[in-house]
């Protein structure tokens, strides 16, 4: 055997016992440089070329070429096995166990105002009412004219709030819908209106800036107060018990006549008065009345041939009262922990 023929024997058997053993990738890519990079122990063969007999050249550069195919298929051989092991390797590595527990969603919870809403619309819509809802932009007009209040009643300063034009400010009532909807002219109507108001009240525990209320109408032809009653009288009992009692209280308010306010019977001492309702018995619960003929006349009806009743709910009122809450700002903090308890 000729000398060259055993150095590229060699060569060949160590490049081979070198891609056998390795193990990983990079390792794989020095082994090729090595062997058959330019500077490579196989090319340096062909560098000796001149110190062999011409007529013996192509023998050896056929040997040469030989052990270079040989040696590239056994590096494609070890790429393949190496690339299909990190494959494997990432796969089951991201395997998904699909019989573990699914994480548990940390979702939110219904705000008490939403709770308490979602019942009162129930209530009222069970007895045929509508809901609608109205702007929270509002002209002055809808806030107070049209509710017979104009511009230099007191009832103006008592709900002071945020202008955003001379005409136009954020409404300090759920009223001005009232408004809206006889000025529409469709009859008779039977609609609660819920949504966000304003004023420019400080916070504290029944105070907010911003609140809501729940406004009620009912306009058709021979509308009593004794409809009034009855409809607020089933409304409290399905809201706070069958054994509910109502008082109605003369009141004043500009766009209702009579008016009156209405209280219920506390539902935690049934009347015999506590720390609850104060010792009185009665709680608060909301405003109402009989449309006032003026305010039927501004939005285009005629009070000879049609009349109603009206009614004005505090949401938060309700709610702290409903889950026994006593301040009011807790409402707005978003403290699911608070929240998750209602
Ligand atoms: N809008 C009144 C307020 O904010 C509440 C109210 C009272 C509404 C009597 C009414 C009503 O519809 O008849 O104080």
């Amino acid at each position: 055997m000729s000398e060259f023929e055993k150095r590229v024997r060699e060569i060949a058997e160590k490049a081979s016992d070198e891609i056998s053993g390795v193990d990983g990738l990079e390792r794989l890519n020095e082994i090729r440089i090595a062997f058959l990079g330019k500077k490579g122990t196989l090319t340096s063969v062909l560098k000796g070329m001149k110190d062999v007999a011409p007529e013996e050249r192509p023998q050896v550069g056929k040997w040469v070429n030989d052990a270079r195919e040989a040696i590239e298929r056994s590096i494609e051989e070890s790429r393949a096995r190496l690339e299909a092991e990190l494959q494997n390797r990432r796969l089951s590595a991201e395997a998904i166990d699909v019989t573990l527990p699914a994480r548990k969603q940390v979702s939110g919870h219904r705000h008490p105002n939403t709770v308490t809403l979602e019942e009162v619309e129930r209530i009222f819509t069970g007895m045929g009412y509508e809901v609608i809802e109205g702007p929270e932009i509002e002209y002055d007009d809808y806030n107070f004219t049209k509710l017979n209040i104009p511009a230099n009643h007191p009832a103006k300063d008592e709900q002071d709030t945020f202008y955003i034009t001379d005409e136009i400010l954020l409404r300090t009532q759920t009223s001005p819908v009232q408004a809206r909807i006889m000025e529409q002219g469709k009859l008779p109507i039977r609609m609660i209106a819920p949504g966000r108001v304003f004023r420019s009240d400080e916070v504290d525990a029944t105070h907010s800036p911003s609140f809501h209320q729940i406004e009620g109408l009912v306009i058709d032809r021979g509308i009593t107060f004794a409809d009034l009653k009855g409809t607020l009288d089933i409304f409290a009992k399905k809201l706070f018990g069958p054994d509910t009692k109502t008082k109605f209280r003369p009141h004043h308010f500009p766009f209702t006549e009579p008016s009156a306010e209405v209280d219920v019977s506390c539902f935690k001492c049934g009347g015999k008065g506590c720390r609850f309702c104060k010792g009185e018995g009665w709680i608060e619960i909301l405003g109402c009345g009989m449309v006032h003929p003026h305010v039927l006349e501004m939005c285009g009806l005629d009070p000879e041939v049609y009349g109603g009743f009206a009614f004005g709910i505090g949401l938060e009122r309700i709610a702290l009262l409903k889950y026994e809450i006593d301040d009011m700002r807790l409402l707005y903090e978003n403290d699911v922990r608070f929240i998750s308890q209602f």
